[in-house]
């Protein structure tokens, strides 16, 4: 079957996602539930409906959009991504295998591919930690990681719940609903720009995922004592930040010190109470994210962290505590998905190169209740959560098209 795929329909809608968010092009922010996100959804599921798809959502908001196949019974092929987006990021991540995804399905149907199994899009809701702090919540979920209690629980910045907002967005169905019944999807498949220099550094068109890392994500508080920044001695202070200098900085020793160029630790969150610059720091928050390929490793490093702060707490007279928010293990991708992928590559003449992914995605989660696999496109000087991220149209077109020919093995 000879498959067209429509790489400037895909930059088309790109772009008219792009408007959807809360900063100016090229500057992305969408946050889950927000009135952008909302705005986003609701343009998705009519161009979803327009290439009649079925679309459903569930109580949560992840997006379903259905293409029949002839044995309805049968499990599903899933395929997509997210469309929420970190504030001040760019246009391309998860986007590109949300609307990625639907140019393929169009593609399929312009060539008179007729599916036996169902091939099903999903917009996971909030695979970006920002709002809830917890990263890939819809496709946790669904995949029952995250129990309904859990996530009921769950508040963002301004104290509001989970529930709260979602009903405020319309999803309004009770949570033990999401999660989905066994046997739901026969495979998944991602597409997704790579976030890394890889493939554009060794000039390949694509790559297969085979094994996704480790994430984990920390909040922790540190508490000590506030007072005038001109009066109050330095041999008296128990200076709550300072505190928090010294745990950053052993985030940074324990993953250097692995000695794995796989281990990555990030402390992107701190919040500084009262936060004037004359005036002690008594309260400090800080999240932090320590990632490895390898979960022994990850673990290893989180004790470090957890050691670091017991010693610094002791030693600074500092009141410290820390919640686990996500210790995630990793994913090794499905064999035939990853076979079905490389075949696509094979019978389109591209080339390809296996991997790890580091960052992590939706497909983490999907890969503990169907085999799943990813495929990366290159990204401009390997970036990605900056307004500069950017995937060529010859990439968007290579990877619509080899994830179709996918779609096409994996749905017959
Ligand atoms: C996903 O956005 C990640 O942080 O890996
Ligand atoms: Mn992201
Ligand atoms: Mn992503």
């Amino acid at each position: 079957m000879q498959i067209n795929v429509d790489g400037a329909r895909i930059v088309a809608d790109l772009e008219k996602l792009a408007t959807f968010s809360d900063t100016e092009s090229p500057v992305i922010t969408r946050i889950v539930y927000s009135e952008s996100d909302q705005r986003a959804r609701a343009w998705l599921k009519e161009e979803c409906i327009a290439s009649g798809l079925t679309v459903r959502e569930d109580a949560l908001g992840n997006m379903f959009a259905r293409w029949p196949g002839t044995d309805p019974a049968a499990p599903a092929v899933g395929t997509g991504s997210h469309i929420d987006a970190i504030p001040h990021s760019g246009r391309f991540d998860g986007t590109v295998g949300v609307l990625g995804a639907l140019e393929s399905i169009r593609a399929l149907q312009r060539g008179g591919f007729k599916p036996r199994r169902s091939i099903e899009l999903l917009a996971f809701i909030s695979e970006e930690p920002t709002r809830f702090g917890i990263g890939c919540l819809g496709s946790r979920m669904l995949c029952g990681s995250l129990t309904p209690e859990k996530a009921s629980a769950l508040k963002d910045r301004q104290d509001e719940s989970l529930d709260t907002v979602r009903h405020a967005a319309r999803f309004a169905g009770p949570l033990e609903k999401v999660q989905l019944p066994a046997g739901y999807y026969s495979s998944f498949v991602e597409l997704h720009i790579e976030q890394g220099p890889i493939l554009e550094k060794e000039n390949i068109p694509l790559g297969i995922v085979t094994s996704i890392a480790a994430p984990a994500a920390l909040r922790i508080l540190i508490e000590g004592d506030g007072g005038h920044a001109g009066a109050v001695l330095m041999s008296q202070r128990r200076d709550a930040f300072m505190g928090a200098a010294e745990i950053a900085l052993a985030v940074e020793a324990a993953a250097k010190g692995t000695g794995s160029v796989d281990t990555v630790g990030t402390c992107g969150l701190v919040e500084v109470f009262p936060g004037l610059a004359n005036s002690i720091p008594n309260k400090v928050k800080l999240e932090l994210d320590i990632r490895d390929s390898d979960l022994a490793r990850r673990d290893s490093v989180l004790q470090k962290v957890a050691h670091a702060c017991q010693e610094i707490a002791a030693r600074r007279k500092l009141q410290i505590t820390s919640t686990t928010l996500n210790a995630d293990a990793p994913a090794t991708c499905g064999t035939e998905v990853v076979s079905a992928l490389e075949s696509a590559c094979a019978e389109e003449k591209i080339a390809y190169k296996k991997m790890v992914s580091r960052a992590y995605h939706d497909s983490l989660f999907m890969s503990r209740i169907a085999p799943s696999a990813m495929l990366f496109i290159p990204c401009k000087n390997g970036v990605s959560h900056r307004p500069d991220e950017f995937a060529a149209p010859r990439d968007l077109g290579n990877g619509a098209l080899v994830l179709a020919r996918a779609l096409a093995t994996l749905a017959s």
